[in-house]
């Protein structure tokens, strides 16, 4: 039981990543393949990071205009290449390992002279990568798991109902107790109490 939650926290993860990087979506590859990621965009840039990590907090390139010198991390030293002219740049890194999963981000960042800060901007082409040895588990496209999507979807929107039917509820209930409440406040004016009555007898 607990692997088939676990198999639908994961599905359920890639789909909310996959959805989040706007236009690359979701790469399935196998260990020793290579991969390229295309970094566009439109506007004018300064230079360009990609980032790994949900959170963007690992460097994996840095290229600074047209300058031929491109900072890559450790880990990909000897593995990556960067082609094509600025600010559209492919990334092709080589020799991919499971450890390489993982979203991966094109980050444009521009200096903007009338605030006199760096303005960071997302590029397309960003992209979830997933490598792994098993061609048939987890594939995120695959019937099976888009069976399983859906349940959870079904399970998620019936949790979503319950709580917004709580809430409802709930806010019924303290209006009425809202209500109830008010007349005994006023009860120690008489005017107020004797009219509340008569309106109350009617
Ligand atoms: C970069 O790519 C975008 C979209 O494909 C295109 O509109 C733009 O003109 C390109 N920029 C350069 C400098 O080639
Ligand atoms: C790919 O990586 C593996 C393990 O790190 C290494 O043994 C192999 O030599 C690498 N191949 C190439 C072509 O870099």
């Amino acid at each position: 039981m607990s692997a088939v939650w676990l198999k639908l926290v994961t599905v359920l993860c890639f789909c909310c990543i996959a959805l989040g990087t706007e236009t690359g979506g979701v790469l399935w590859k196998k260990p020793g393949e290579p991969v390229t990621i295309q970094c566009r965009t439109f506007s004018d840039q300064e230079s360009l990071s990609l980032k790994k990590g949900l959170k963007e907090e690992h460097d994996v390139l840095f290229k600074e205009g047209n300058s031929a010198k491109d900072t890559i991390a450790k880990e990909f030293t000897g593995r990556l290449q960067s082609h094509g002219e600025f600010p559209n740049v492919s990334i092709l890194i080589k020799n991919l390992t499971s450890g390489d999963t993982g979203p991966y981000w094109c980050i444009y960042t521009k200096f903007d002279p009338k605030s006199g800060q760096l303005i960071q901007m997302k590029g397309t082409g960003s992209v979830l990568l997933v490598v792994t040895d098993s061609s048939d588990s987890m594939k995120q496209c695959d019937p099976a798991s888009n069976e399983l999507v859906l349940v959870s979807v079904v399970i998620s929107a019936a949790v979503l109902l319950g709580i917004i039917m709580g809430f409802f509820i709930w806010i019924i209930k303290t209006k009425s107790s809202r209500r109830t409440a008010k007349p005994r406040r006023v009860a120690n004016n008489d005017v107020y109490e004797d009219m509340r009555g008569g309106t109350l007898r009617r």
